[in-house]
């Protein structure tokens, strides 16, 4: 294979878990390298159906090395029961690492996530509320504490002597709540630093050796570009960089290892919590994308919230390309629009205030906000494509939509998926050994 990212092109949830179960397949190490419990990754084998939050789905592959990487907050307890879960469906865990180094989403990172959201009011973020701003917080101030200290009582005594009065006045003084019992803490995380001992260790070396030894590893992005807290729709955003670039410095190795980058994008759009979504529809549109398909139910995994729901939009979609340097796009979930009579897609933003028209995605986050979606319409195949397992076999309709996006982000439709079982893919081209799109537009001085 090679070294691949797979980065979110949209709000999250683009479907990514099955881009990434498909091409697992070939990879001796699947790498996640940002995020925690706040992604929810689905994937649907021979009828079983698993749900991910902190371990990568890769893991379903007997004999890929799965690795949560240092960039990761891992939440112990979540951790735990996805492990125990997994475990009890009969699941190899022997090739499963995790990182001294990721940090740990404490209890006060959960009570104050969920308390600041609330005391945020109309202004919300909109979080999972699984702690992760607050744990992202905290290693930024070099207060965190990382799986390393789990294994340790006297590490984990020492900084929670210094932290646990420190979130107590936050939690009892700004927030009026009660506070938390550091010696209970301390027993219950040295507790789970125990049953996840046999996991930790230095991850980096591990891929480094793996880079030297010629292995297929992916790297496996959670949430989306839109959602990167440097280059996303901040402050409605998450608190890590889900973007290619993310994966080099949450995974620990240099840039110069990366072979390829695919994004995956919904053949439409979503985005759950708050933020600007310019192709939103509200109405029954929005309904209908949400709806249709029972088996893709457009839930968030992990807080069950509903999906605000839209049409494509090319300027998140060329903003994805530049920020991620893609390489090729994974479109998935095009049978969600086998019934619509009518699809449209968002070709530019005009500014509602000037009129002013744009291709690309403005650079003021704020002003995202106040732009109107230019729409081209494109008539619906109205036919299923569930069935389809080549390019030629979906409809002309769904063909034409497809080469539009294409010309449109200016990358190649690599993949195509019809629904959530594995076999229920299109392969228009390799997705990993295609030609290096941006680097060959700038040798031809386009
Ligand atoms: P946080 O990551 O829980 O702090 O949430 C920040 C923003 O990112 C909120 O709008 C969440 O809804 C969104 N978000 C976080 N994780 C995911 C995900 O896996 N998919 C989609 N949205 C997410």
């Amino acid at each position: 294979m090679a070294n691949v990212i797979v980065v979110g092109a949209q709000f999250g949830d683009e479907g990514k878990a099955k881009v990434t179960d498909l091409l697992a397949k070939n990879a001796d190490f699947v790498v996640r390298y940002q995020g925690g419990a706040n992604a929810g990754h689905t994937v649907v084998v021979d009828g079983d159906t698993y749900k991910f939050h902190l371990i990568p789905s890769g893991i379903l592959y007997g004999g890929t090395t799965c690795i949560l990487g240092p960039g990761m907050v891992i939440d112990p307890q979540a951790f735990i029961g996805e492990l125990d879960a997994l475990l009890k469906r009969g699941l190899d865990d022997s090739s499963l690492k995790v990182s001294a180094c990721a940090h740990v989403t404490m209890p006060y990172h959960l009570a104050i996530d969920a308390a600041e959201e609330e005391s945020r009011g109309a202004h919300k973020i909109g979080t999972t509320k699984r702690g992760i701003g607050p744990t992202y917080a905290d290693k930024c101030a070099r207060s965190g504490i990382r799986v390393e200290d789990l294994l340790s009582a006297e590490a984990l005594r020492q900084k929670l002597d210094w932290l646990v009065p420190r979130k107590n006045v936050i939690l009892e003084r700004l927030y009026n709540l009660p506070p938390l019992d550091g010696k209970e803490i301390l027993e219950t995380y040295l507790a789970y630093g125990e049953k996840m001992r046999k996991y930790v260790c230095d991850t980096s070396a591990i891929i480094f050796q793996a880079v030297q030894q010629r292995k297929n590893i992916l790297f496996e992005g959670a949430q989306g570009t839109l959602l990167d807290l440097d280059h996303g729709s901040y402050p409605y955003v998450t608190s890590s960089s889900p973007s290619a670039g993310g994966a080099c410095v949450g995974a620990g190795v240099g840039p110069t290892i990366i072979d390829r980058v695919i994004g995956v994008s919904k053949a439409f759009m979503t985005r759950v919590g708050e933020g600007p979504f310019p192709t939103e529809q509200a109405g029954a549109i929005g309904e209908k994308l949400r709806q249709v398909g029972k088996a893709w139910a457009e839930v968030g995994v992990t807080t069950g919230r509903p999906r605000r729901c839209g049409w494509f939009d090319c300027v998140v979609g060329r903003y994805s390309v530049r920020i991620n340097g893609l390489d090729c796009l994974a479109i998935t979930k095009l049978d969600v629009l086998d019934e619509f009579d009518e699809i449209k897609i968002c070709v530019a933003y005009r500014d509602c205030a000037t009129g002013d028209v744009y291709k690309d995605l403005p650079s003021i986050a704020g002003s995202f906000g106040a732009m109107e979606p230019v729409f081209e319409t494109f008539p619906g195949w109205q036919k299923s494509t569930s069935e389809c397992r080549s390019y030629n076999d979906l409809p002309s309709a769904a063909q034409r939509y497809l080469n539009f996006i294409a010309e449109q982000l200016d990358v190649p439709v690599a993949i195509v998926s019809v629904g959530q079982k594995r076999d229920q893919t299109i392969i228009i081209e390799d997705p990993i050994h295609g030609p290096k799109r941006v680097l060959s537009r700038a040798a031809a001085g386009l």
